[in-house]
């Protein structure tokens, strides 16, 4: 089976890759700066030049392949980005896929979109789980909540660094998981016939409120965070004012995505068509992934903080070198 990735250097299209490699996949990547890919290329991908923003690069990267795997989304620092990629270049890969007869599409999208309607990058992606679902293409959508991989810049650096960190109310929960366990779950569901034309809410196996992960970095770092509380009026507030902005640009969808999620266990499961409406543990059977197999956001923070540490002792072993040769 051979693959296109889209999204392949982003956070959770990488660990797809690298994923996909491993398993012998022949992995195609499409790709708008090979310059930036050439860690893929040097993984053993097939780069090709693509752009969503330009539908007519679409088509030809997408010969020879049977099963396309998107991972990629606006880049928040592009203007109008979120229309041209998200929703635009979307339309465009669906039909290109559809031309080349694709035998499985795999999409990601978010959690809790039918209650975050009002907000833009949830509103384009609801409508592209829509296109998806009737365009007769074999699909795979998996609804996800946050990653591991962004609790770094949310949480750990700040406290690092001293920096205040904004959060919200104290009972806002979420079921993070790790990008690397997300895409096992995708690459299973190529193998599972069962995921084929089914909208799969992946969660992961604990929910996490803001001050159990500000909590444990603190534990980890030996620094207290600097915590600054939003009322949720004001967060209404807030939303109101920012509401026209892009996602990501601001912090209005941030704060409305924030609010949406704050009550524990008000995960949605959809009723689209297609919809598998299978609990957290009923994903895991299908799937025949055991809790144990999954990474723990303990375990992840905690590499990643020796990690840190390891280099700034180096770091520092480096000066003290420096130092001691100018003196000598
Ligand atoms: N991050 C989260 O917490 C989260 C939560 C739920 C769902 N998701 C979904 O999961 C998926 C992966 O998210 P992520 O955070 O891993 O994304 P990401 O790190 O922001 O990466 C975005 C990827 O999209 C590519 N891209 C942007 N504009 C493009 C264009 N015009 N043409 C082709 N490729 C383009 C980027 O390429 P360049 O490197 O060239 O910019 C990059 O590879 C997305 O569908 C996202 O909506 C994410």
């Amino acid at each position: 089976m051979s693959l296109l990735i889209l999204g392949g250097t982003g956070t959770l299209g990488r660990q797809i890759v690298l994923q996909a490699l491993t398993k012998g996949y022949k992995v195609r990547c499409l790709v708008r700066n090979f310059r930036k890919a050439n860690f893929l290329k040097e993984w053993g991908v097939e780069l090709v030049y693509g752009d969503l923003t330009k539908p007519e690069t679409i088509p030809p990267c997408l010969k020879g392949i049977t099963a396309i795997i998107d991972a990629s989304t606006s880049r928040p620092d592009e203007l109008d980005s979120l229309k041209s990629v998200d929703w635009e270049g979307k339309l465009y890969l669906i039909e290109a896929a559809k031309v080349a007869k694709i035998k499985r599409f795999i999409f990601f999208s978010l959690q809790n979109i039918e209650q975050l309607s009002k907000i833009p990058l949830p509103k384009v992606k609801s409508k592209i789980e829509h296109k998806l679902i009737n365009s007769n293409i074999p699909y795979t959508i998996f609804r996800l909540s946050g990653f591991y991989q962004n609790l770094i810049g949310q949480y750990a650096i700040p406290i690092l660094e001293n920096l205040p960190i904004w959060v919200t109310d104290e009972n806002m929960y979420v079921a993070y998981m790790d990008t690397q366990d997300i895409a096992i779950f995708c690459l299973r569901s190529l193998q599972l016939p069962k995921t084929k034309n089914q909208l799969i809410v992946l969660d992961g196996l604990k929910l996490w409120a803001s001050s159990a992960v500000i909590k444990l970095c603190e534990q980890l770092a030996g620094q207290s965070a600097k915590v600054q509380r939003i009322p949720s009026i004001l967060l209404n507030i807030l939303t109101n004012i920012f509401g026209f902005f892009e996602w990501g640009q601001n912090i209005s969808e941030r704060l409305a995505f924030t609010q949406i999620i704050s009550n524990e266990g008000d995960f949605n499961v959809s009723s689209l068509k297609g919809s598998s409406n299978l609990l957290t543990n009923e994903v895991y059977e299908t799937f025949k992934i055991e809790s144990s197999d999954i990474i723990q956001l303990e375990d992840y923070f905690l590499e990643y903080f020796i990690r840190l540490l390891k280099r700034l002792r180096d770091i520092n072993f480096e000066d003290v070198q420096k130092q001691r040769n100018l003196i000598l």
